[in-house]
């Protein structure tokens, strides 16, 4: 039994804890986040409209797959729920998804928007990647993978903040666009 977990809530590693103790085989996570992505300023009404009044939609796809990743690394590496069964799920659309969903924990992945929207050939897509990654590496079994990028997930206040990482910029490939120079001037980034 495999207990789907909603990513509407502060701290994900309190169902899966909870799904754990009543019993639950895995995990599987996540579920759509609730979202109204638009305003009709003319009506004043979230659209989509049904007859003058919207209400909060799911929201998945790439955007989510952030926060997916997340929530899997939070209860792979927590100590309550570590080595339990996740099923990866949110914004998976390429192996290199399904590969870094995996990476932090989860034994499998499942697909939807990605699904919807390309069609079930993603899935072909997705197996023929990461079975040449794999070769490329030369990783025979999944569980090579699983899980192999937890240990270098840490709490911020944990990082060496004397290891200095700075962008470069290629002047041959710079557009003048600006906008390094405003993210640095106006908000020090
Ligand atoms: C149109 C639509 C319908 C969905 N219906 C369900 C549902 O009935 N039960 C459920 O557990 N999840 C449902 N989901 C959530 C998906 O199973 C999945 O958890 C979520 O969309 C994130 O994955 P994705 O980014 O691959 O879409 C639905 C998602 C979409 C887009």
């Amino acid at each position: 039994m495999i207990v789907k977990l909603t990513p509407n809530i502060t701290d994900i590693r309190k169902p899966a804890a909870a799904a754990k103790n009543g019993g639950a085989d895995a995990v599987s996570l996540i579920n759509t986040i609730n979202s109204i992505t638009s305003v009709n300023l003319d009506t004043f009404s979230p659209e989509p409209m049904i007859d003058g009044k919207g209400s909060h939609g799911g929201y998945c796809g790439p955007a989510v797959k952030p926060i997916a990743l997340s929530m899997v690394s939070e209860i792979a590496r927590a100590e309550e729920t570590r080595g339990m069964p996740i099923s990866g799920i949110g914004g998976v659309t390429t192996w290199r998804d399904a590969a870094e969903f995996m990476a932090l924990g989860a034994g499998n992945v499942q697909v939807c928007t990605a699904a919807m929207t390309y069609g079930f050939k993603v899935v072909q897509e997705m197996t023929t990647g990461l079975s040449r990654w794999m070769d490329e590496k030369g990783l025979k079994r999944i569980d090579e993978i699983v899980g192999r990028a937890v240990p270098n997930v840490t709490d911020w206040q944990y990082l060496n903040l004397n290891y200095v990482t700075k962008a470069r910029i290629d002047q041959d490939k710079c557009i003048q666009c600006g906008r390094c120079y405003a993210a640095c001037e106006d908000t020090s980034h």
